[in-house]
């Protein structure tokens, strides 16, 4: 079953947990969009494996690992990466991981250019992840990017460096960050593409022949669908499509080739970096973060915590085509006597279930909430959703309800093994 993983909230969700899970019976996993912003933490057998381009998938032998052409690729950050996860035991080889050569490259600037922003924006800045990924998508779409197959044409990549890197440095000066010289853009961006080199190819036959032979395909999602692009909470967002839609155009593959799409979504709601969050609660963020939750897996900025949102998961079913959802860090709420839910908000005396557009509301939003009672037991060690305690089932029943799409996964811890089928 060709199956997209996508997060439901601001990021964060599990969606690494989940696609590590279900690669277990997959063939090929495949990421299409995003870069190093994300953060995918897998726990298995034992060890903590932190995954920021490599997709969730490479933690298994045999199994084909595809960044495709929707990414953005830090060749020098891809690098890093691999010899971390090589040095905890997993080998990557060519055979087992593949880059798309249409994927295009961040390069060392587009951090700075990111900073710039985000200083030049002020009290309004977005907090990025500050990895250089909305400048390297705004050099894709102003047609002024380098791709990975560009990186294989050296002079025309030297040239095209040559000329950014002169734009480029006309802006950092003024705000006094650092500004680069070509040749050493260059010679770091070529030293981590060489490394890198045996795994780019054409990915899109690779992936059509996996296809068409039946292989399962698994596409693993970055950031969530309130970060998206279109969908999200503009400006506060990140720059791809990170719903449904751009595991398709991320990949080369067809909407046809997609059989389910798996919509994560924890608990409750966090969300790192700036932008509205109607739901966020003083009092649970500080609770889960005194239990040593909720810092970010790339950053280790910590994450604003706050009440399940079914307004904005209503609407993120909506735009996936969530065919069923898997439910996170369940056991995150295990102690609470009382959880609330947002089912709806209210604007100016209306009431909204579905988000606005208008970013002048979001100020003006107040959850209207439901209360459920707690369940007051630890869930860590249920191994069926039958084990899981009568009012933890009626609260993820509830939350299926009022998103108006079933159940799939419940994740009560955040090891491989505490992942139960609904
Ligand atoms: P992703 O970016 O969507 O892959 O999610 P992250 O890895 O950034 O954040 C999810 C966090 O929750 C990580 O620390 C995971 O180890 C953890 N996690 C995932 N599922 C569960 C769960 O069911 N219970 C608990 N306690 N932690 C979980
Ligand atoms: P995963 O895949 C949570 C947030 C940043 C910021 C906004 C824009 O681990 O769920 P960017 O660096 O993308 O330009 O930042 O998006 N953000 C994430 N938040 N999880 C992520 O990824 C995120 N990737 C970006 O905090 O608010
Ligand atoms: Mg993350």
């Amino acid at each position: 079953m060709n199956t997209v993983i996508t997060g439901l909230q601001w990021g964060d969700e599990g969606k690494g947990k989940i696609v590590d899970y279900l690669t277990e019976s997959a063939d090929v996993v495949i990421r299409g969009q995003g870069g190093n912003n994300a953060g995918h933490t897998v726990i298995a057998k034992g060890t903590k494996y932190v995954l920021h381009l490599l997709p969730s998938g490479i933690l298994w032998d045999n199994k084909i690992n595809v960044i495709g052409n929707g990414v953005v690729v830090d060749p020098i950050g891809l690098c890093i990466e691999i010899e971390r996860i090589e040095a905890q035991g997993i080998e990557i080889c060519p055979e087992k991981l593949l880059i798309s050569d249409r994927a295009h490259v961040v390069l060392p600037f587009h951090k700075e250019l990111d900073a710039a922003r985000e200083i030049s924006l002020g009290d309004q800045k977005i907090g990025t992840t500050k990895r250089g990924i909305g400048p390297a998508y705004a050099d894709k779409v102003n047609r002024c990017g380098l791709r990975m197959a560009d990186l294989l044409d050296r002079p025309f990549a030297e040239a095209q460096i040559t000329r950014r890197v002169s734009e480029v440095n006309e802006i950092l000066a003024k705000y006094d960050l650092p500004v680069f010289t070509a040749a050493a853009v260059i010679s770091d961006t070529y030293k981590a593409f060489e490394r890198l080199r045996p795994h780019v190819t054409n990915t899109i036959p690779v992936l059509h022949k996996a296809w068409k032979a039946g292989k399962n395909l698994l596409f693993e999602g970055a950031q969530g669908t309130l970060l998206d692009i279109d969908f999200g909470t503009y400006p506060f967002v990140t720059s791809s499509n990170t719903t449904a839609g751009g595991s398709t155009t991320g990949t080369g593959l067809p909407p046809t080739a997609i059989e389910a799409v798996i919509g994560v979504c924890k608990a409750y709601t966090t969300r790192v970096g700036s932008g509205p969050f109607p739901t966020c609660d003083e009092g649970l963020s500080e609770y889960l973060h005194n239990l040593g939750r909720e810092f970010g897996a790339t950053t280790g900025r910590p994450r604003g915590c706050g009440w399940l949102d079914t307004v904005l998961l209503r609407f993120a079913c909506m735009v996936n085509g969530v065919t069923g959802l898997a439910v996170t860090n369940v056991d995150g709420l295990d102690e609470y006597d009382h959880l609330k839910i947002c089912v709806a908000y209210d604007i100016d005396g209306t009431r909204h279930e579905l988000p606005p557009a208008d970013r002048s509301f979001w100020d003006r939003a107040k959850p209207i909430y439901e209360t459920l009672p707690g369940w007051k037991e630890d869930t860590t060690a249920c191994t069926s959703y039958d084990q899981l305690p009568p009012n933890a089932q009626a609260y993820l029943t509830r939350l299926s309800e009022l998103c108006d799409a079933p159940l799939a996964f419940i994740g009560v811890g955040p090891d491989r093994k505490q992942t139960l089928k609904a």
